[in-house]
């Protein structure tokens, strides 16, 4: 016997706890019968989630999941307040009822387990947790039990999971009884009752990334494997990350839910030095053919072209400048040879150290480049010495990357999402941080809100960006994204293309659309894509709105939108009175009615409308626009026209 079984001579095999929201709405149900344990979840009485499996399995060991008794139950109530470093609202409430259930097996080997709910007004989520205990230091998860049982006529809007291109797919509506291959999460769903649900993750630490798939007539996590098979490999005392379930009466409640960060840590330190911003890039040019990453004739990331963009940046007030190319590694093929990489060696045309102090002397910082092709193990053998040398250089942003279809980890080809992947992308988020550095991740390990605790992990990509242009994106994909891929948090989406009509590389939107996506696509790093004199010549006054436009937000007001069709979204400047208000359609023409309840009562507000003309459309008219001005006030009512592909962007001062 135990010690816990000791203190507690009476183990209930079988038994059940409520824990409600503060409001009382939603419901989570936890029940050991016959000593299994499982749980089921509802909202307002109706049922969100039907009877569900919990349970662990351990590697040469009996999974824990049966033979579990309750020693003991513990509940509290949390309400309280804090503030964001940056994001899409401030100040954040975290209210939620919890309670832990320490559980015990009955039988050989008498482990402890701890299941811990939150039951927040808005979702709830669970965790594991497995206490110190004796004769036992470590444990491999061979597999997690825990399934999410949606009524199987839901409708589910996802991307595979385990596919060369890791998240970068188009997001597809499907029946949830379809879903026998695995997907991603945030995983959305409509339930036939009504309810939006999206199953997510929160504080991924130190274990594989989650993801579900239908197994037995119920949804069920699929926690991505090691090239092993196992799906983790933990030292007691250890945590699961949360096991989440948003749940909204309309999609939009999804985007607004902060449950995700609530259950993550505060700050690891002070962070007051971090900064959000938004950065030019020698980049698109590569994109349409106009420069290389490589050294050569065309070479982009040269110190004249630099000199050149950083020029651009002073003009265009905009604080960063990004440069691709930089360093060696980038000849041949660069996808298959990133084993070469370095990252403190720069090619012979581009001089750090004058191309640094240039911008420094300009007010300008450099945003630097890591791409490490996803081999993590040449990375991590320089990349104490690589952070070393950018903050040498004066430099504090990176943009890293780690493009391949599998990463490369102690000389295993690994997923980006598995365990040793998540371990990664802890210890570079981790070291940036010692050394001050801030990052823009991309083919990075999804959003759990762990930026909560480290706020220098700025944006992540992790989804289809604009660099899939010239075919393989439709204006649809971002209609789907503020309600998927964005609810794990911040996306670079490498916004403001104004070359839309490019043979090349012919973006699918209206150019008002891109406006749109500084505030429908949120961002702390928030990319301003194109090549310079687009901005400087070409469309200055369609340029001003993104000038004006803030990488982060006193507060986030939906206004309207429906998946995959359309969003409109209003942002309040941070600790400021202005407002931002960007929408975007899908390939339908749409006439949307805003109502500006939000407006301070008593002023009167400017408003600088950037809206597609009536003729414009993706395919064929992408440059007509109108931008007019007009005075406001809460309660006004807008009626804005939105061209097929198109969206608008509004920025409202007060007078
Ligand atoms: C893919 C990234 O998403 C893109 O932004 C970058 O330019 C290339 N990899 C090269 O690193």
């Amino acid at each position: 016997m135990n010690f816990f079984q000791k203190l507690f001579r009476k183990p209930k095999t079988d038994a059940i706890y409520e824990v409600k929201s503060p409001n009382e709405r939603v419901v989570a149900t936890f029940m050991v019968d016959h000593g299994h344990i499982s749980y089921f979840v509802k909202k307002d009485d109706k049922t969100v989630l039907r009877r569900s499996k919990l349970g662990l399995e351990i590697k040469d060991l009996p999974p824990l999941a049966d033979n579990l008794a309750v020693v003991r139950a513990y509940s509290r109530s949390i309400n309280d307040r804090w503030q964001a470093y940056w994001g899409e609202q401030r100040e954040i409430q975290n209210r939620y009822n919890e309670t832990a259930i320490y559980l015990s097996e009955t039988a050989e080997p008498h482990r402890l387990l701890t299941i811990r709910f939150r039951v927040f007004d808005d979702g709830v989520a669970f965790r594991y947790e497995i206490p110190a205990q004796p004769e036992m230091e470590n444990m491999i998860v061979s597999d997690e039990l825990t399934e999410f049982s949606v009524d199987t006529n839901s409708r589910a809007w996802c991307i595979p999971a385990y596919q060369p291109d890791r998240y970068e797919y188009n997001y597809e509506e499907k029946s949830v009884f379809t879903l026998s291959d695995s997907v991603h999460t945030p995983l959305t769903i409509q339930t036939p009752v009504g309810h939006y649900i999206s199953i997510h993750e929160a504080a991924l630490y130190n274990y594989g990334s989650m993801t579900i798939k239908m197994n037995n007539s119920s949804l069920k996590a699929d926690i991505t494997p090691l090239s092993d098979g196992m799906r983790a490999y933990v030292e007691l005392p250890f945590s699961t990350p949360w096991r989440t379930i948003t749940i909204g009466q309309t999609a939009l409640d999804l985007t607004v839910s902060r449950m995700i960060l609530n259950l993550n840590d505060p700050p690891a330190g002070d962070f007051s030095w971090v900064e959000p911003t938004k950065f030019l890039g020698i980049w698109w040019a590569m994109f349409v053919g106009e420069w290389t990453w490589a050294p050569g004739e065309r070479h982009g990331a040269t110190t004249e072209h630099a000199k050149q963009y950083i020029d651009s940046c002073k003009n265009l007030g905009i604080r960063g400048l990004l440069v691709e190319g930089w360093n060696e590694g980038w000849e041949g093929d660069w996808l298959e040879n990133g084993v070469n990489n370095k990252f403190m060696v720069s090619t012979p045309d581009f001089d750090m150290k004058a191309v640094t102090d240039y911008a420094r002397e300009r007010g300008v910082e450099i945003v630097g480049h890591h791409e490490t092709v996803g081999f993590v193990d040449n990375y991590e053998n320089q990349l104490e010495d690589a952070y070393q040398f950018m903050v040498d250089n004066g430099i504090r942003y990176i943009k890293s990357g780690y493009a391949g279809s599998k990463m490369m980890i102690n000389g295993r080809r690994e997923f980006h999402h598995s365990q040793l992947g998540v371990l990664h992308y802890q210890r570079a988020l981790e070291l940036a941080a010692r050394y001050k550095i801030m990052l823009d991740v991309h083919e990075p390990i999804k959003g759990t809100g762990i930026e909560r605790t480290w706020p220098n992990l700025m944006t992540r990509e992790g989804a289809r960006g604009q660099e899939y242009e010239g075919g393989a994106l439709s204006p649809s994909h971002a209609c789907y994204l503020p309600y998927t891929r964005l609810l794990s948090g911040g996306m670079d989406y490498t916004p403001g293309i104004f070359d839309v009509t490019n043979f090349t590389k012919r973006v699918a939107t209206t150019i008002t659309r891109q406006l749109a996506y500084y505030v429908t696509i949120y961002s702390s790093m928030q990319m301003v894509s194109d090549r310079p004199h687009l901005y400087e010549v070409n469309f200055p006054d369609l340029y001003q709105f993104i000038r004006d436009v803030p990488s982060r937000f006193e507060k986030t007001v939906p206004l309207l939108g429906e998946i995959g069709k359309s969003y409109v979204v209003a942002r309040q400047e941070w600790e400021g009175s202005s407002w931002f208000i960007g929408g975007v359609t899908n390939e339908e023409g749409r006439r949307v009615e805003l109502y500006l309840d939000f407006l301070e009562p008593g002023y009167n507000y400017t408003a600088r409308i950037y809206k597609d003309s009536d003729d414009a459309h993706y395919r064929d008219h992408q440059l007509g626009y109108v931008i007019e001005e007009k005075v406001l006030r809460r309660g006004d009512r807008l009626e804005i026209y939105m061209a097929p592909g198109g969206g608008f962007a509004i920025s409202i001062r007060k007078q």
